[in-house]
């Protein structure tokens, strides 16, 4: 009799099962937010009753909350107490996600096997791994491939360096950008191929200057197991996948960009291990911010530009995330600046401009940020870069993939450019 219960209930479980019911009952809410207090409010709510922000608004930009259903009344109750304006933006989550999977899974099949080149898709792990290797082995004289090592879960993380003198030139500065971070930022990986494929596979005549004049570092998947995981399991996961019996053993992974030893686990983190900012139970507890910080440090005289790639939101942001800015703050806002607005220029007209100043003044404190950590280890600018969303948060179309990679590229190279200058007055040449 057991048994049988026990067949049926399964059965009922696989028949009914879908890909994303983790987000059953789930609801995406709006909120105009005008009122620097009530985005002080909807802060405060956010760990008591677990609310995933998924877009951080401002004066001019609607905040998008993530409620789960048993906070979901407490949640209405205390936006009614305050007078906050909310509305529902996506009703059915998992229907939400299943609708942009049929999406993709439509845009795929669409593409020729020449247009399915992975900086144009939402490339897996194995397909990223396969971009940077055939790379590496087409274009031998100017690309070294540096595997890291294994992730938690043993996937290894790898890493291109480009350069014409193989990084022997120390007239040269070093930019370094990496993305992925944060598992469920897919359009950023992207980014981060489409410009090894600008430098490489198709350097043009305007851009000889960055293959010749610059060294480039590039990391396009920081975080592999949570990125794998937000395909497989859980769409919105942010964190890594390290199990830390010590911590709790229900919740795993931290949130990385909170792992880096700077100002660690003291502003904009929480300390319940389940949240998405938890930090870790020490700096670098993760393997995957050890590598990044290795990275740092075996170049630190030359990197002059670091580059974290978030998504979304329109947003060149720097340190430090107390609100003390940096010794060499107006060349840092220039920099960052240049990024923006040469974006800008081009972008679509649904895309917001890019905001560009201190992380904690234009959105939240935080502590133990990679951008923070290099720019506090002595990266003169160092940067949080948030892509577009364009109204769809971490669920960006494909079809926009290509416009965001290439209006990206052009914000990128001319910040390496002016990069470069600093470089050049710091090395007195
Ligand atoms: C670059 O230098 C490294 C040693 O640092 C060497 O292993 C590698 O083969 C060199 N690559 C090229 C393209 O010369
Ligand atoms: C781990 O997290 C779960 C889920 O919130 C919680 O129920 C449990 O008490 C936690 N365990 C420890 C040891 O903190
Ligand atoms: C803010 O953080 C930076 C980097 O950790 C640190 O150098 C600075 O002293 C901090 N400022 C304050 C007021 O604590
Ligand atoms: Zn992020």
């Amino acid at each position: 009799m057991r048994v049988k219960i026990f067949l049926l209930a399964l059965l009922v479980a696989l028949s009914s099962a879908g890909k994303h019911d983790v987000y059953k009952g789930y609801t995406v809410y709006g909120i105009v937010t005008s009122e620097g207090s009530d985005l002080e409010l909807l802060h405060q709510l956010e760990e008591p009753l677990d609310l995933d922000v998924l877009q951080h608004g401002d004066a001019q930009r609607e905040t998008l909350v993530m409620v789960a259903p048993e906070n979901n009344a407490k949640f209405l109750e205390k936006l009614d107490e305050y007078g906050i304006q909310v509305y529902v933006k996506v009703a059915d989550v998992p229907k939400y996600f299943e609708e942009f999977d049929a999406d993709y899974a439509r845009y795929r099949s669409s593409r020729t096997s020449r247009e399915a080149i992975p900086f144009d898709n939402y490339p897996r792990y194995a397909e990223v791994n396969e971009y940077l290797e055939r790379i590496a082995a087409q274009y031998p004289d100017i690309v070294t491939l540096v595997n890291m090592g294994p992730s938690y879960e043993g996937r290894d993380i790898k890493y291109l360096k480009i350069s014409t003198t193989n990084f022997t030139d120390t007239s040269k500065p070093i930019y370094f950008m990496d993305a992925l971070i944060h598992a469920r930022e897919w359009v950023t990986a992207p980014v981060a191929l489409y410009s090894i494929h600008r430098l490489v596979e198709d350097l043009r005549a305007e851009d000889q200057d960055l293959l010749e004049g610059t060294d480039w570092i590039i990391m396009p998947m920081v975080n592999p197991d949570g990125y794998e995981w937000s395909h497989d399991q859980e769409r919105m996961w942010r964190r890594t996948r390290r199990v830390d019996p010590t911590v709790n053993t229900t919740c795993v992974g931290v949130d990385a960009n909170r792992n880096f030893d700077v100002a660690f686990n003291t502003v904009g983190v929480s300390a319940n291990p389940c949240e998405q900012t938890y930090p870790g139970s020490a700096p670098f507890s993760e393997p995957e911010t050890r590598y990044v910080r290795d990275i740092l440090f075996e170049h630190l005289d030359r990197i002059q530009l670091y580059v974290n790639i978030h998504s979304h939101g329109n947003w060149v942001l720097f340190g430090f995330g107390n609100r003390t800015m940096p010794a060499n703050g107006v060349a840092l806002h220039h920099v960052g600046a240049i990024l923006g607005s040469t974006i800008d220029a081009v972008k679509l007209p649904q895309a917001p401009f890019y905001r560009v100043g201190n992380s904690a003044n234009l959105l939240y404190p935080s502590s133990g940020s990679a951008q923070d950590y290099a720019q506090d280890i002595g990266v003169p600018f160092s940067y949080t870069l948030e892509l577009p969303g364009l109204g769809y948060a971490f669920q960006v179309p494909p079809s926009y993939i290509a416009k965001i990679n290439e209006e990206t590229w052009r914000g990128i190279a001319q910040q390496a450019r002016l990069s470069k200058m600093h470089y050049n007055m710091r090395i007195g040449s």
